[in-house]
């Protein structure tokens, strides 16, 4: 990375001359400027113009203003008055990044508003006007418990939940069958224009979801971090009030976080059963393990503790935090202690990584749960390969990945901005076709929204 600069030449134009300063670091939308000691300008001095030389020409701001004198110790401030740059920018690219930019982008978002068919508005809007009232409705009564001591309050708004819920999910329920009707056959760029209107209208609610809060506001970079893993595994109401306990809950019970919960339980059956085939220890590695929260099936015995070694991959720091924490309790609730190695890399770099086998090892066992739905066709392929290279014969692979009539489709696209690589069963058992001598099958979990792909090499 580039060291920050400390200092940077510059010239203020003032009256049609020119008065050569120095810039320096001061906030990210103002300047330190230290001015020649043969000039006095007073505080509220405006200069038409700050010129900044640079290796591919002049940079030139607009007006600019003396809000603090300097002093013998401390340069003086800058404040920009026609536009809001990025001073960081100024200094550290020697480019003038005015903030202001956005203005010239409003027209082009405000004008999709007219790319989208009236049945779609009409349905946004009546959806609007529903959640408006339901919310309306259960905030007056959260309102009313608030009143109470602790214990009635909680007791009372149980019994809310327990009757709203019935009714205000299978409200959602409709208009989730209703917004697949409309949506089913659009194209790519049409699911992006409508699911960005569809966000844009909705955001209030989306954000009185904790679970929607965070799949749209993306804090580590992506849908699907270890704390959104965390709250469909925990499968909890979420939130204060009854309006935003329903809006969390009712994603996390839906099929495609389902099928979350039903391949934490699957992989690890998976796992017992090539273990038992192959009797003595195993190695396995999880790839992008996230929290890895299938540990308590892996590790079921003391038995399990000593027979079993895992290696956990994630490119994500805070998802091995997560599956470090996972492991410590596995390892108290056994009393053993697990034999598991934590690496933080992309898969993306693994693929350039000649000495991955002797810095790796061998394993028994490979499986992959959330991450081949992020990778295009050829990643996916090429990952899959170096992943095949990794695995000693008579060794399992497994891949997990959504199914294109994953029914949480398009509750995941449209309400959680969460957008995945969908793929068939000929797509998943093409991409082990390469694999040679492998023997390569598919199979679904109970919600019929997962595949894993089973790839065995040859002993
Ligand atoms: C949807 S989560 C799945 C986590 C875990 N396997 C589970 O099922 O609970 C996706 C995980 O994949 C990781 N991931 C995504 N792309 C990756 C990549 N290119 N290399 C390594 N890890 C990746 C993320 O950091 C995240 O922890």
């Amino acid at each position: 990375m580039k060291a920050p600069v400390s200092r940077l030449s510059a010239s203020l134009e003032i009256d049609g001359r020119r008065v050569e300063v120095e810039l320096f670091p001061r906030t990210h939308l103002s300047l330190g400027v230290r001015l020649p000691p043969t000039t006095s300008f007073p505080v509220g001095t405006t200069f038409s113009r700050l010129v900044v030389p640079q290796p591919g020409g002049e940079v030139t701001l607009t007006r600019t203003q003396l809000a603090v004198a300097p002093t013998a110790d401390e340069p003086g401030g800058l404040v920009f008055l026609d536009d809001v740059y990025d001073c960081d920018a100024l200094l550290n690219e020697g480019r003038a990044k005015n903030l202001l930019g956005f203005l010239s982008e409003l027209p082009l978002v405000l004008g999709l508003r007219d790319q989208i068919g009236p049945e779609f508005r009409a349905w946004v809007a009546d959806l609007n006007y529903d959640l408006t009232v339901y919310k309306k409705f259960f905030d007056q009564q959260d309102r009313l418990f608030q009143l109470e001591p602790p214990e009635v309050a909680h007791a009372a708004q149980q019994a809310l939940l327990a009757h709203a819920r019935r009714d205000f999910f299978g409200y959602l329920d409709g208009t989730l069958a209703r917004l697949s009707e409309l949506v089913h056959s659009f194209t790519p760029e049409e699911h992006e224009r409508h699911g960005y209107y569809f966000r844009q209208q909705l955001w209030p609610f989306i954000m009185g979801s904790a679970f929607m809060r965070r799949t749209n506001l993306k804090p580590r970079g992506y849908a699907g971090d270890a704390v959104m893993m965390d709250m469909i595994y925990d499968d909890a109401f979420e939130g204060e009030w009854v309006f935003n306990k329903l809006l969390h809950k009712h994603p996390i019970e839906h099929p495609g976080a389902q099928a979350v919960r039903n391949r934490r339980v699957k992989v690890p059956e998976l796992l017992h059963e090539v273990r038992v085939a192959r009797a003595g220890g195993l190695k396995v590695l999880s790839v992008a393990c996230g929290p890895a929260r299938e540990l308590d099936d892996v590790f079921r015995t003391q038995a399990d503790c000593r027979a079993v070694s895992i290696t956990l991959l994630d490119q994500d720091e805070e998802a091995l935090h997560a599956a470090q924490a996972t492991v410590k309790r596995v390892e108290a609730k056994l009393g053993a202690s697990i034999d598991a190695r934590l690496v933080n890399q992309s898969v993306r770099t693994l693929l350039r990584d000649a000495e991955l086998p002797s810095r790796l090892g061998r394993f028994g066992f490979i499986y992959t749960m959330g991450m081949f739905d992020y990778l295009t066709p050829p990643v996916a392929r090429a990952v899959l390969e170096r992943l095949y290279a990794l695995l000693e014969p008579g060794g399992v692979i497994v891949v997990g990945n959504y199914h294109v009539s994953n029914a949480s489709r398009y509750y995941m696209a449209y309400w959680l901005d969460w957008i995945l690589y969908y793929r068939t069963e000929g797509e998943m058992l093409e991409m082990a076709g390469r694999l040679g001598d492998a023997r390569a099958s598919v199979s679904f979990d109970d919600s019929r929204c997962q595949m894993f792909l089973r790839v065995e090499k040859p002993a």
